[in-house]
């Protein structure tokens, strides 16, 4: 299966970025591990903080591959651009983040996305994508 992972903002800085919530390792090294145990699927990574270029990334394989995990950052809790984005497309998106939102601030508790996700992972660190391409692939 084809599956596409997109973070969004400041999911760069993983590993340097306020370690106690989000973690002392980078994605890419994580990413390796999780190509590692799924060698026969074909898993994807991409990154950026700019919003359009989220949304390019969502319909550039939102029409022929097999599943995207999403975690939007901040944009999560914003963006009508990307929700609207996801409900265009025909791949099925599941949404992930890292922390447990709920335990956080009110403004992290609201998910423009998940109304047109699959589904939604949290609070798992980066366990949370692993549960992800789980549900993706499983047979
Ligand atoms: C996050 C949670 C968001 O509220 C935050 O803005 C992030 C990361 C997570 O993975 O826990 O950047 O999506």
């Amino acid at each position: 299966m084809k599956i596409q992972i997109i973070n969004g903002p400041n999911l760069n800085l993983l590993g340097i970025r306020e370690k106690s919530i989000y973690g002392d390792s980078s994605f890419e090294s994580y990413f390796a591990t999780l190509q590692q145990r799924y060698p026969e699927h074909e898993l994807s990574y991409f990154q950026s903080n700019k919003e359009g270029e989220l949304i390019d990334k969502l319909h550039e394989v939102g029409f022929d591959y097999d599943g995207i995990i999403i975690n939007a950052g901040a944009y999560t809790h914003t963006s009508i651009a990307i929700a609207d984005a996801i409900a265009g497309i025909n791949t099925p998106v599941v949404e992930v983040h890292i922390s447990n939102v709920y335990k956080r601030e009110t403004f992290r508790h609201k998910s423009m996305l998940a109304a047109n996700c699959v589904g939604v992972i949290a609070g798992f660190g980066l366990n949370s994508y692993r549960l992800a391409v789980e549900h993706l692939t499983e047979k």
